[in-house]
């Protein structure tokens, strides 16, 4: 039900700091310590490889995971699109566990893949929002990610569920850097408070950058960079204004023709290491025309950036992050007069190859 919300869409971007709250609690034993079925945990500590396979937002979702199982686990990763990894199989190593992500459990391009690596004798793992989908009956295993129905075709809570579930799972897996997830995933439900508090922020910011604009470019780097695509795929989908989510530094290689007088470039800024680069690259588009907004986290923060968010851990920061992106592309879309939760041509489960 929606209740007192005019759109699936908003009803579930608030729910999101319950939603971690909630993966939190289901997978903590009686102590409170984190666990996962021990099956699950040895399967990813076993193989030499984990094969990430998704679509769209899942995909999305899947980067940000690479990152974690290299990062925290020591376990190297790969992440192929779904439709894809039919075509063009990666040269697979010997031992290697195929992990399906998808909210609805039912995306055929992700069951096509599962269908042949099981013929292949491979072993598979399903996070999905819904239990006794067709992917989580055909794997091996299933991790569930408690986010409660996803009514709204744009996924926003199953997107962050998917990475506090990976980023749980990785630690789980091997936690070589020390991060106490648990302690960092309170502290972003927090922050995702009160990022949804400065919702009248956004709408302003979308009145004034994106309403009346044809596309738009979302810029930053490393994990940024990948929080950037998923803002894409939100604002194109539901606004229907073009996007693109850009490696900050490849705009200079041939994209950044494409910036005229007011295009929208907003720029990502959530790690250290990447805070100069990212303004150098902000400079270069304005110096363009461009209208640049800014993204950042308090401590690399300047005081003329349009959205602050509190300091977080910077590899978690995208579950942060993409909360004022998704507002971003709610209002543009509410405020074009667009069907927000259900944008044209899409489906919410797409069981078609
Ligand atoms: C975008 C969106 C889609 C889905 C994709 C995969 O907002 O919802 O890109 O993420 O169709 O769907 P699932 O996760 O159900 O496999």
């Amino acid at each position: 039900e929606k209740g007192t919300y005019s759109h699936y869409m908003m009803k579930e971007i608030e729910e999101q700091p319950f939603v971690i709250r909630k993966i939190m609690s289901e997978y903590s034993d009686e102590k409170g310590q984190m666990c996962m079925d021990s099956s699950i945990i040895d399967n990813v500590r076993n193989c030499d490889k984990l094969y990430i396979i998704a679509c769209g937002t899942s995909y999305h979702a899947g980067l940000i995971g690479k990152q974690f199982f290299e990062k925290i686990s020591d376990k190297p990763t790969e992440v192929v699109i779904a439709s894809e990894f039919i075509y063009n199989m990666p040269l697979l190593t010997k031992n290697p566990l195929f992990m399906f992500i998808s909210q609805s459990g039912e995306t055929a391009d992700c069951r096509a893949v599962l269908v042949k690596v099981k013929e292949m004798g491979y072993r598979t793992l399903t996070l999905t929002n819904v239990k006794g989908s067709t992917l989580s009956r055909e794997s091996d295993n299933t991790l569930l990610l408690y986010a409660g129905p996803e009514i709204a075709v744009a996924s926003t809570k199953a997107y962050t569920a998917q990475i506090a579930v990976l980023s749980i799972l990785s630690s789980l897996v091997n936690n070589k850097i020390n991060i106490n997830i648990f302690k960092e995933l309170s502290k972003i439900a927090y922050t995702m408070e009160t990022l949804c508090d400065d919702k009248e922020n956004y709408k302003e910011l979308a009145e004034k950058y994106l309403v009346n604009s044809r596309n738009c470019f979302y810029i930053g780097r490393s994990m940024d960079y990948f929080v950037c695509l998923e803002a894409s795929l939100k604002l194109k989908e539901i606004s229907y204004i073009q996007t693109e989510g850009f490696a900050a530094g490849e705009l200079k290689h041939g994209t950044i023709a494409l910036i005229e007088q007011n295009t929208p470039v907003i720029a990502v800024i959530t790690q250290e290491c990447i805070n100069l680069n990212t303004r150098s690259n902000i400079k270069e588009v304005k110096a363009r025309g461009a209208a640049t907004m800014v993204i950042s986290m308090r401590s690399l923060s300047q005081e003329t950036d349009e959205i602050v968010i509190d300091d977080i851990n910077e590899l978690l920061a995208p579950l942060a992050t993409i909360i004022p992106t998704q507002y971003l592309a709610y209002y543009a879309a509410l405020l074009k007069n667009c069907d927000i939760d259900k944008p044209r041509n899409l489906a919410k489960s797409v069981t078609v190859e």
